[in-house]
């Protein structure tokens, strides 16, 4: 398995707190729905450092567990204290039974990856979440709603990100790719953060 060290070991050390602002808000209304859900076993697909596991367990939700495939991002989860919690792996293809959880978590993950990976990794949550259950994105959305200094940070965070990263954000927003990925799924609930360039989106799996 590729290492994928996108996410260099500084990066990952900083993370954290970098975000902490800017994502604690939707990081909370993601640990609510699942909360109001009474979901119990949750996979945070993608999962970095932990920092959602770590909301869900402050909102008391202890049967969750994430997969990465970053070593260095996973090294940050494991510092904080989620050792046997988050785990490697490729989560375009898991080794998780089908029906397996009763939610899944994809948060600021699709959007970076190449489109037939993103595709997969949607797929897999969507093989391993029981029908009824919920699939969350956490991702970039550009459409009225946005505002302007929205499109502009999140264009400049993903530009200095750069690279094949920057190639599959750009080709993910012009295709609309979440939209395709989840169409024909219900929607529960919408919501939108950060001057309207991130959105939450909790769909029920068919
Ligand atoms: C921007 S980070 C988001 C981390 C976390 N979900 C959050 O909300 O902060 C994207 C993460 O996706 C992970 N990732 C990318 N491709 C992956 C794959 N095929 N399988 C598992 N993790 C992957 C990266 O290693 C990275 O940790």
């Amino acid at each position: 398995m590729s290492t994928h060290n996108h996410y260099s070991h500084f990066l990952a050390r900083i993370y954290d707190k970098v975000l902490h602002i800017p994502v604690r808000n939707i990081r909370s209304s993601v640990a609510k729905v699942i909360k109001n859900n009474g979901s119990g076993r949750v996979i945070d697909l993608c999962c970095g450092t932990g920092n959602q596991i770590v909301y869900l367990r402050k909102a008391g939700i202890e049967n969750s567990i994430g997969i990465d495939i970053s070593d260095n991002m996973l090294h940050q989860a494991w510092r904080n204290g989620l050792k046997d919690v988050c785990l490697k792996m490729d989560a375009s293809a898991t080794t998780f039974h089908n029906d397996e959880f009763d939610a899944a978590i994809m948060s600021f993950s699709l959007h970076e990856m190449h489109a037939d990976t993103a595709q997969k990794v949607f797929l897999e949550s969507k093989r391993i979440v029981k029908p009824g259950g919920l699939l969350i994105v956490v991702d970039y959305c550009f459409d009225e709603q946005t505002q302007p200094v929205g499109r502009f940070a999140t264009r400049a965070v993903e530009r200095f990100v750069g690279g094949d990263h920057y190639r599959n954000f750009k080709y993910f927003m012009g295709n609309a790719l979440l939209s395709k990925f989840s169409d024909g799924l219900s929607v529960r609930e919408k919501k939108r953060f950060l001057f309207g360039a991130v959105g939450l989106w909790v769909y029920i799996n068919d």
